[in-house]
């Protein structure tokens, strides 16, 4: 989701600008400050990940296990000849606000996969006018590509890590642009959606693609026949796995066991697993649900008012609207199942079972698939908690300990969260489908991280009774460990989590362990300037456009990076420094505090991905709304170091007439050899969403919302539409999965 105002007729207000943290939770001007040295930080047993400890985040995830342990020592081996250093082997772009998808010279970018595509035997190409018939988009692309992982598939359709040339491409759609795909926009007539045949296409564009691809010489296309190609989308059934399933809270007409609900929304990132899965993160759900808080705060109970309020959900005092932001529970007539009335969470009927009141609460999980088994039913993951979920990346996956997997709550000083499995990982799993998801993924203990201002880190449980949660705790009494999962913010705020800049993306170095996450940008409103902390420590001005508009606080975002005590990713506590932090490269040096330069800097970083093929190429991509006056997003690549590379730093914070020191530890500046731009995207997109091929030799990259600034004025008149990427011309312009290869063959970026 964009940080840039959607162009919709409903909901002018972007969900991911929100906060809803109304806690006092640190804040590391309230602590006091206990300065280490970084000698003495990082000398504390500061683990370094073995060779085993590869991983994988997005990626289909790495299926070595590790050896047995040996009955006797075998002998030494001879030392292998040090490999040349890695080294970024490319051309930088240069910032850009074409309408283009620009790479380096060497490279080569086609486009794969649109907006409307189709996906099934039959199914018509796209005529891209707002026309095409609403009933065949299940079998046509979505809108707004997200997340995405490569499944590579062998001659038999199993999954295989090292597959090139064929393989299951599985990307989230996260949401939509109205004004591209209909006739002329949404059809609304005094707050009500009047063209039922309008919103169908808009529940089918959401949710998730499933789309074969193959390569032929050194070009790829994907297989529009492919029995494995699927969609699943906002009516697809879904079933709820762990603590959560089948209780109360998860209610509903639909469902009146709690056991399953309908459709996946806003699937922002992704994740996978080790046994061949993909994991689709729902974000910012909360606001496509109706509630009108006049007529349904009298019929709700206190704890539930508590949890609208903490989620914004519509219709709460801190929310505003409550409409719903596509209008979609204002159709008429209904269907028999409700497919309209759903997205209204209020309290109607008699109970829970006859009506949608606890709607609001079958949203917001992580939901596993397995893309080789089309006819498999999705599943809601309730142990890794309900927040707006950005992302899950896969930690090191070890034979023998448990799995894990990081998550951030993407929105305005929200939380990072690991899950940690109660099973160890046992490699005969792989191939297991949704039976080993159950296995791994039903069972475990979540934790929030607390960052502490010395560089090192708590990973706080999140269980019934431990950490202040419980019945007595003031702000939310406590039932059962189902309560603490469905409402996990507020559990989170009993532990005493750190409020962070907006967590998306993670993912983990493969050469280190250390795992990566973007923090992606916050405001003035919801970090001024006497509330940044260590790990959260800037707040400045970026002027922008010829107006020097004021942008205040922590406009363009930074990445942090940590490593859990000893190398073992289940471990409770961590150490951190920043490894990178946006700027314009004409900031001043407290702004600019990785000293980027022309061909490397950057603002707002989303996406954030370890190569597998590659292992330490890093990549990054954007969704700006900051250096917009400048530029497009972008990608770029990058070779960071360690944890600790760096050194601490007491910058100095400027607000107007106001100035405030503020510890941290800064990595080392990656210089032009670290870090460089590696594609510009078309105008008002955002750069997300990213896998390559077994090989490491196709680089999947997406290319979400072109010309989503468009003005609502434009309606009707694609001419007028700010972008027409991809097909040119007057075209209406299309989210699009773009594959990027090396015009020698050879890996991307090196
Ligand atoms: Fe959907 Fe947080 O980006
Ligand atoms: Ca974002
Ligand atoms: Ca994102």
């Amino acid at each position: 989701m964009s940080d840039k105002t959607h162009v919709d007729l409903i909901a002018a207000i972007d969900p991911d600008d929100i906060g809803y943290n109304p806690t006092s939770n640190p804040s590391f001007s309230d602590l006091i400050e206990a300065r280490l040295s970084r000698r003495k930080i990082f000398g504390l047993g500061l683990g370094t990940a073995g060779a085993a400890l590869l991983q994988a985040c997005g990626g289909g995830s790495n299926d070595t296990p590790a050896p047995a342990p040996a009955p006797a020592p075998a002998p030494a081996p001879a030392p292998a000849p040090s490999p040349a250093p890695m080294k970024l082997n490319f051309n930088a772009v240069a910032k850009s606000m074409d309408d283009v998808v620009t790479v380096p010279p060497g490279y080569t970018a086609s486009v794969l996969y649109r907006l409307g595509d189709p996906i099934a035997a039959g199914v018509a190409a796209y005529l891209n006018d707002g026309t095409d018939d609403p009933a065949s988009y299940d079998r046509r692309a979505g809108d707004h590509h997200d997340g995405m992982t490569f499944f590579g598939a062998d001659a038999s359709g199993k999954w295989s890590k090292t597959a090139a040339e064929r393989g299951l491409l599985t990307m989230n759609h996260e949401a939509i642009t109205p004004l591209f795909l209909h006739p002329a926009g949404q059809t609304v007539v005094s707050g009500v959606r009047t063209v039922a045949a309008e919103v169908q296409r808009e529940f089918f564009l959401h949710g998730v693609s499933v789309i074969e691809v193959n390569e032929s010489g050194n070009a790829w296309s994907y297989k529009q026949d492919s029995s494995f190609n699927r969609r699943v989308h906002t009516l697809t059934e879904m079933a709820f796995g762990g603590p959560a399933a089948k209780t109360d809270y998860l209610k509903t007409k639909y469902s009146t066991d709690g056991s399953k609900t309908r459709g996946t929304l806003n699937n922002c990132a992704n994740g996978s697993t080790p046994w061949g899965t993909y994991l689709t993160c729902e974000e910012n759900w909360a606001g496509y649900f109706r509630r009108t808080a006049a007529t349904d705060d009298a019929e709700r109970s206190a704890k539930e008012l508590a949890t609208f309020k903490r989620y914004g959900v519509g219709g709460s005092t801190t929310s505003g609207g409550g409409a719903g932001r596509e209008l979609w529970a204002t159709v008429t007539p209904d269907t028999a199942d409700n497919i309209y009335g759903r997205w209204n969470t209020e309290a109607l009927g008699a109970s829970a079972l006859d009506d949608y009141r606890n709607g609001v609460n079958t949203y917001g999980w992580v939901v596993e698939i397995d893309p080789f088994a089309p006819a498999s039913t999705p599943k809601k993951r309730t142990a890794l908690g309900r927040f707006g979920h950005e992302g899950a990346c896969l930690g090191p996956v070890v034979v023998g300990k448990p799995l894990v997997w990081y998550m951030g709550d993407d929105s305005r000083n929200e939380y990072i969260y690991k899950f940690v499995s109660t099973q160890a990982w046992d490699a005969a799993d792989i191939g297991g489908g949704m039976a080993a998801g159950d296995k791994y993924m039903d069972d475990g203990k979540l934790y929030v991280a607390k960052f502490n201002a010395d560089g090192t880190g708590t990973w706080l449980e999140l269980s019934m009774g431990m950490n202040g949660i419980t019945a007595g705790n003031a702000a939310y009494a406590f039932t059962d460990q189902a309560d603490v999962l469905v409402n996990v913010r507020l559990a989170a705020d009993a532990a005493g989590a750190t409020k962070m800049d907006r967590p998306e993306w993670a993912s983990v170095n493969p050469k280190t362990g250390e795992v990566y996450l973007t923090l992606t940008n916050t405001n003035a409103s919801s970090r001024p300037i006497d509330k940044t902390d260590a790990a959260n420590p800037r707040f400045y001005n970026d002027p922008k456009g010829a107006a020097l508009t004021a942008q205040k606080g922590n406009p363009n975002g930074h990445i942090v990076r940590f490593a859990d005590a000893g190398g073992n990713p289940a471990a409770t506590t961590f150490n951190w420094d920043v490894y990178l932090f946006g700027a314009r490269a004409t900031a001043a040096a407290d702004i600019n505090l990785s000293g980027l330069v022309a061909d490397n800097d950057f603002s707002s970083p989303d996406g954030l991905w370890f190569s597998e093929a590659s292992p330490g190429l890093l990549w990054l991509q954007t969704d700006d709304g900051a250096y917009t006056d400048v530029t497009n997003c972008m990608l770029l690549a990058a070779l960071p170091g360690k944890l600790g590379d760096g050194a601490a730093k007491t910058i100095t914070n400027v607000d107007g007439a106001t100035t405030r020191q503020q510890a941290t530890f800064v990595g080392k500046a990656p210089g032009a050899e670290g870090l460089r731009r590696f594609l510009v995207g078309p105008k008002d997109c955002e750069v997300t969403g990213i896998a390559e091929s077994g090989d490491g030799r196709a680089l999947f990259v997406n290319i979400q919302h072109p010309g989503e600034d468009t003005a609502a004025a434009a309606i009707g008149d694609p001419s007028k539409f700010n972008s027409h990427w991809p097909q040119g011309g007057t075209a209406r312009p299309r989210s699009a999965t773009v594959v990027i290869t090396k015009d020698d063959g050879g890996l991307i970026g090196l």
